[in-house]
């Protein structure tokens, strides 16, 4: 057998083994489902009386078991139904005053009508939920999972019954120094079922997961492969794309898996023509249908290559929240608009910061032709030499990874941010990049770093860049450091020999507060800061893209300031109220000159 069949094999026999070990479904938008969003009763718990008794260990009787008092005497001290309700998906932050700043407990409790169905099982699927969520349904435990920005599911089949069910969630947002992030971040920690969940009902054997990609190097070879979950594991697949005819046909194996490799000449999606193709997966008991890009990803040298061609990335930063002050984003309209506000810009790329984005985002990139940056929240300084916080990282790089892997606009995986050199780190990043290479080698790898410049001098020296495809950094020269006017007397130096994009730069500005160019949180001050970005970067041999901090101005509560930030960092080019600053034109202009 040829030693190429030897590695792909191998490498494929891994990804499936990660995949297996998540068992997260994909694809959900295209699968049978019943939404379960809308109202939702909650009871706010912050001692966690609905978990634990008076003794601090876990009760039998807790509020998972919605309980209704039998008759007067019973004694039951909670009613979801006469309780006060959370609209899901979404925060709790922004949709109740008195949980503005609320971090603990919040119970879920969503009942609804489902009907039984033969050959068919069920499973509960969150978008995500932060921080920590624990599920029930009709007061059994599905299960927990950990981590506010990934997707999870659990089977629901034997706890279902025809007619009425009920669905419960603990949710803790509590910040935890063992956490990922870790108890201090630069965005606001909104609590709650932060994005859509649906009943998913599928075959008693079906698809569970797939993946068509270009093969590395290559413009018109695809590779991938499929995995049926279920008894009848030994299947015919069809793969068909129906718009240029092309149909094979795989077998799986015993462990219901296959993979394949064919050649075809497909329209590749680039940020010019986002073009996707139906694709049409199709077993004797399940079929899925998806739309997806082909579009190559590579570097040589200092040269990032799309397609095979060499391209800069025009670039900008965003949180996942809501335009016009609204929390956390969840809907295809917010995605619409951040997303549009990035195109004005002139933007061919985003940095989704500094978490996994919901899907609506990924998708609508696709759509629009933006290539994305996608990170987990492996942020400032978590306990490197904590197992636990290695997997925990590592679970939300798998699900990250699961969840996107088929999506043409994500072109890097970002596993970390502004962390501190060290071997701890450097170990602990080592097995995050091993990890997203055996789960995906179509795609680069990257970290934001940091630099320090000496007498208007940088030199790229963090180590961990030798373990990149593609090295990030952060700098803030006019805003934590020196004066805007340093910026272009700054010279840059690296010994990777590898792209760089600077995935941050930037400085506070208040809408509408005008002054001199060095009067500080005015729009001027901010315009003159990139002005001088501008002219430094241009003259950065090796930079290959950039993504400004940020977007839209975003709550955090490490940003007090009153009149001024107001619990908001200010460093957007577009208000919170979705004003344009000056800056905004500033960037705009340049990209504009770069397109022409
Ligand atoms: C850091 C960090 C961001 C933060 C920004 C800032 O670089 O990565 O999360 O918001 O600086 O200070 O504005």
């Amino acid at each position: 057998m040829n030693p190429f069949r030897i590695i792909v094999m191998f490498f494929i026999f891994v990804i499936n083994l990660y995949a297996q070990d998540i068992n997260l479904l994909t694809n959900i938008e295209n699968r049978q489902k019943q939404s379960l969003n809308g109202q939702w009763k909650i009871i706010i718990d912050p001692y966690e009386t609905g978990y634990y008794n008076y003794r601090y260990q876990p009760r039998t009787d807790g509020y998972f078991e919605n309980r209704k008092p039998k008759d007067k005497s019973e004694l039951v001290e909670y009613d979801f139904d006469n309780s006060e309700e959370l609209t899901v998906p979404g925060d709790w932050n922004t949709q109740k005053e008195k949980l503005f700043l609320y971090e603990g407990t919040i119970w879920y409790k969503k009942s609804f009508q489902y009907k039984k169905k033969n050959n068919t099982r069920s499973f509960l699927y969150f978008g995500a939920v932060n921080y920590e969520a624990i599920v029930y349904v009709n007061g059994k435990k599905l299960g927990e999972h950990v981590g506010g920005f990934t997707p999870f599911n659990f089977e629901a089949t034997n706890e279902l019954v025809e007619g009425e069910n009920f669905v419960v969630v603990k949710v803790d947002n509590k910040r935890k120094r063992e956490g990922v992030p870790t108890l201090n971040t630069d965005w606001w920690n909104y609590g709650g079922i932060t994005r859509d969940v649906d009943l998913i009902d599928v075959p008693d054997t079906f698809i569970k997961d797939y993946f068509l990609q270009l093969k590395k190097n290559s413009l018109n070879e695809i590779f991938g492969w499929v995995q049926l979950e279920g008894k009848e594991t030994l299947q015919e697949i069809k793969i068909e794309i129906p718009e240029v005819r092309k149909t094979i046909k795989i077998k799986t194996d015993e462990n219901g898996f296959a993979e394949f490799h064919f050649s075809v000449d497909l329209k590749l999606w680039s940020p010019e023509n986002p073009k996707t193709y139906t694709i049409k997966i199709i077993s004797q008991t399940d079929s899925i249908e998806d739309k997806i890009g082909f579009r190559s990803i590579d570097t040589r040298g200092n040269e990032l290559l799309l397609n095979g061609k060499s391209i800069f990335l025009r670039g900008i930063s965003l949180h996942e929240e809501a335009p016009f002050g609204g929390g956390r984003a969840n809907s295809e309209k917010d995605a619409d608009t951040l997303l549009n506000w990035a195109k004005q810009l002139g933007c061919n790329f985003v940095r989704l910061a500094h978490y996994p984005h919901n899907e609506k985002m990924i998708r609508k990139a696709e759509q629009l032709g933006l290539l994305v940056w996608a990170e987990i929240p492996v942020y400032w300084t978590i306990l490197w030499e904590n197992k636990d916080v290695l997997a925990n990282a590592e679970k939300q790089l798998t699900e990250m990874i699961t969840r996107d892997k088929n999506r043409a606009p994500v072109i890097i995986w970002s596993v970390a941010n502004e962390t501190p050199v060290g071997q701890t780190r450097y170990n602990f990043l080592y097995h995050l990049i091993k990890t997203a290479k055996e789960l995906d080698q179509t795609r680069l790898i990257t970290a934001a770093t940091e630099i320090h410049s000496e007498k208007n001098k940088i030199t790229l020296s963090d180590s961990l860049s030798n373990l990149l495809d593609v090295i990030g950094v952060n700098e803030y020269i006019g805003w934590y450091g020196g004066t805007a006017e340093d910026a272009p007397k700054t010279s840059w130096e690296s010994k990777f020999n590898k792209p760089l994009i600077i995935s941050e730069f930037g400085a506070d500005a208040k809408f509408n507060l005008h002054g001199d160019a060095h009067d500080r949180f005015t729009e001027e001050y901010q315009a003159n800061v990139y002005a001088n970005q501008i002219e430094m970067l241009k003259k950065i041999p090796f930079l290959r893209g950039m993504s400004p901090w940020i977007l839209t101005d975003f709550r955090s509560p490490r940003r007090p300031l009153p009149g001024i930030q107001d619990m908001y960092n200010r460093k957007g080019l577009i208000s919170d109220k979705g004003e344009k600053k000056q800056a905004f034109y500033t960037l705009q202009n340049f990209y504009r000159k770069m397109v022409k």
